[in-house]
Parts: C-alpha cells; sequence; structure tokens
C-alpha cells in the first residue's frame, strides 16, 4: 500500500529525473507557461504595477536570457505605472542600463537607481532621433507604448538602424492591428502586421528576380531572423551576408 510519505518521495525522485520533468511538461495544462524567471517575478510582484499578457513572459525570457548579467541597454517604450522597468532592472542585473519612454508627465518621476525616464511622444520622430542621438544604441527595445500604428512604425523605423548589431528590437500588442480604435483593421495596409509582412519580403530581397519591386537594402543586410508569436514580433539584428548553399557527402543516385 502506498502511504502519503511513499508517494511524496516518489513526487520528489520523479521531479529529480529528465523523465519526470518530460512527464510534467506532458502533465501541463494547453496554454500553460513553462516555469520562467519572468513569470515567477511577474506573479510575486510587490513593486510597482506591471500590466503585461502572461504568455509574453516566456517570450521575453527566450529572447532575452542571453542578455542577462551583461552590461546592456534596454529601452522600453511605454512605463505606465513603471513596474516593467523594475522587473528588467531585476532581471538583466546590476550592469543594465533601463530607460523608459512615455508621454505621460507623471511617469517622469518613476527613475530609480539604473532607470532613467524621458517625457515624450513616440509618434514624433523628431523626438525618437533626438533620444536615440542622446542615449546611444540599444541592445533591448521592448515597443509597449501607444499601439497605434503610426507610433509603433515610427518608433520601429526610428529605432532599428540604432539597435546594437547583436541586439533585439521587440514589438508587442500587434493585437492592435485588428483594432479599429488603434487604426487597425484586417489587411488594411497601413497596419503594423501588415507592414511585418512587407519585412518578411524585404528580408529575402537577397533572392529577388526584380529588382525594381524588391531590392537589398540596409534591412536585408541587418535582419537576422524575424519570431512571430500572438502579439508579438521579435526582429534579430545582425551583419547579414548574402546566404550561400552547397552540396556534401556522397550522391545516392545519378541525378
Ligand atoms: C501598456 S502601457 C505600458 C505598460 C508597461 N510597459 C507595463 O508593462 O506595465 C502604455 C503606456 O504608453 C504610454 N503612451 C501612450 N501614447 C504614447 C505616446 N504617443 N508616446 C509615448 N508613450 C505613450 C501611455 O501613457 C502608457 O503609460
Amino acid at each position: 500500500m502506498t502511504t502519503a510519505a511513499n508517494r511524496a518521495s516518489i513526487t520528489q525522485r520523479l521531479k529529480a529525473t529528465a523523465v519526470g520533468r518530460a512527464v510534467r511538461r506532458k502533465l501541463r495544462p494547453a496554454g500553460a507557461m513553462p516555469p520562467n524567471p519572468l513569470s515567477t517575478y511577474f506573479e510575486n510582484n510587490q513593486g510597482r504595477l506591471i500590466h503585461k499578457w502572461l504568455h509574453y513572459l516566456p517570450i521575453y525570457d527566450r529572447h532575452f536570457a542571453p542578455y542577462r548579467d551583461k552590461p546592456v541597454t534596454v529601452l522600453e517604450f511605454g512605463v505606465n505605472q513603471g513596474g516593467s522597468l523594475q522587473m528588467w532592472k531585476h532581471y538583466f542585473g546590476p550592469g543594465a542600463r533601463i530607460i523608459g519612454v512615455d508621454i505621460d508627465q507623471r511617469c517622469a518621476a518613476l527613475g530609480e537607481e539604473q532607470i532613467e525616464i524621458v517625457i515624450g511622444d513616440q509618434e514624433d520622430r523628431q523626438f525618437l532621433r533626438d533620444l536615440g542621438e542622446k542615449i546611444g544604441e540599444v541592445d533591448i527595445l521592448i515597443e509597449d507604448g501607444g499601439h497605434t500604428m503610426t507610433q509603433q512604425i515610427a518608433t520601429f523605423e526610428e529605432f532599428w538602424p540604432r539597435i546594437r548589431t547583436g541586439g533585439v528590437l521587440l514589438m508587442e500588442d500587434l493585437q492592435t492591428s485588428y483594432w479599429p480604435k488603434y487604426g487597425g483593421g484586417h489587411k488594411k495596409p497601413e497596419t503594423f502586421i501588415e507592414f511585418a509582412k512587407n519585412l518578411i519580403d524585404q528580408q529575402h530581397a537577397w533572392h529577388s528576380r526584380d529588382p525594381e519591386s524588391l531590392e537589398i537594402d540596409d534591412y536585408t543586410r541587418t535582419i537576422a531572423g524575424m519570431h512571430v508569436y500572438s502579439g508579438i514580433i521579435v526582429f534579430d539584428k545582425a551583419d547579414v551576408r548574402r546566404p550561400t548553399n552547397k552540396k556534401v557527402g556522397t550522391p545516392s543516385f545519378p541525378k
């Protein structure tokens, strides 16, 4: 007969093995988040208020983990109550410089050690250019500001050139591309999602047979990969060269 103590010991041993971990992963309800440091921080937050969709947290960790405990510059558009800036400070560690941008003057009071606040309108391209000059290259940009199409596109266009090679630009709350209140609508050419679809073409300009309409540009030369999630697109920046291919090994049959 299995006693409570026996059951506890079996669970304990299961937890410690790779098989046990696989079983527990399988038993997790569909859509539940795998444990990750940001979800843990978020669920236990005692600091300033944070507002995030829950499935974003493992996505952040997946793409941001290599930058933890490094001297990175992290720029977030959309400060709100200041909680996400505190979360980034905790996550990236004591060497990180965290910059938050918001249009709301009240946010100016939310600066603290490692956290700088800049007040301005992300729809104003001159503001964005001045900000870029002031803060220099950015390792990680999180776009969580006003969420209108013009704001998202202006921020992406002005800041992509300012992301450090090897850095990441993460656009979030892209569901607004489907919400009329934000300028969205299915297949509306002005939406960020339609803009992003064109970026997929631009990434593939190396293979264009039609230079009149699709030509290699600075984006083609710097986009390593776009990762599309529900509401989020992550853009990896790198020094990208023309793709090459070759054959290796012994043929299995004549051509
Ligand atoms: C979704 S909240 C940010 C949430 C915060 N990052 C968090 O995770 O808790 C969006 C913020 O964007 C700001 N915002 C709205 N329009 C803006 C604009 N044009 N320029 C800059 N910030 C703007 C709002 O004032 C608001 O604080």
